[in-house]
């Protein structure tokens, strides 16, 4: 399962594993206010509360299990956002591998998939992300979590999201978030997903 660990009691700023501009989808205007910005906010918040909030040296999906008000709205949103960034890339853009073979399983297709799930995208009201789980028994499923709430709030282990928060599309698609889901098929790296069952 994807995580974050600390050193000497502070979160690192996740790196980006690919420049700013190979994202043909996402402009390297967006991504360096979305991960330059917003996301080095929610980490530096998050970093200055954690001193005497007793999470200190946990990981990073133990300080959003146990936290709440603004420490945990800044570790929610920097798990959100590291695990975001992370699951883009410029190489493995088709479906293949072991998650390939439960989203088949489960939701009949692979497309029929990418169209609930871009459809949970679209009717989300307001800030939130849409994410693809697995459950404890073994099965995959879509939810929608509002602000910055993570499917580890519900004992579930994440694998795929997408931020519908305004600040992630509006640079580059304005009010059109459907054609910004839609978008971001072309940009997923599936070998990363892979990684996180
Ligand atoms: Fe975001």
């Amino acid at each position: 399962m994807y995580d974050i660990t600390p050193k000497n009691n502070q979160f690192p700023m996740p790196a980006l594993p690919y420049s700013a501009d190979a994202l043909n989808v996402i402009s390297a205007q967006t991504l360096q206010f979305h991960h330059g910005k917003h996301l080095k906010a929610y980490l530096d918040n998050l970093n200055k509360l954690l001193p005497s909030s007793g999470l200190e040296g946990q990981p990073l999906s133990q300080v959003v299990k146990k936290s709440t008000g603004a420490l945990f709205n800044n570790a929610g949103q920097l798990l959100n956002h590291a695990m975001y960034f992370d699951q883009f890339g410029t190489s493995n853009h088709d479906c293949t591998g072991p998650i390939a073979d439960l989203i088949v399983r489960d939701f009949g297709s692979v497309e029929a998939f990418k169209k609930e799930f871009e459809q949970r995208g679209a009717t989300l009201f307001g800030s939130g992300w849409v994410w693809l789980s697995i459950s404890t028994d073994g099965k995959l499923v879509i939810t929608q979590e509002p602000n910055a709430d993570n499917p580890i709030l519900h004992n579930l282990q994440p694998l795929l999201t997408f931020d519908v928060w305004e600040h992630a599309y509006y640079l580059d698609y304005q009010n059109r978030r459907a054609d910004y889901l839609a978008a971001l098929w072309q940009i997923i790296d599936w070998q990363s997903v892979n990684k996180r069952l």
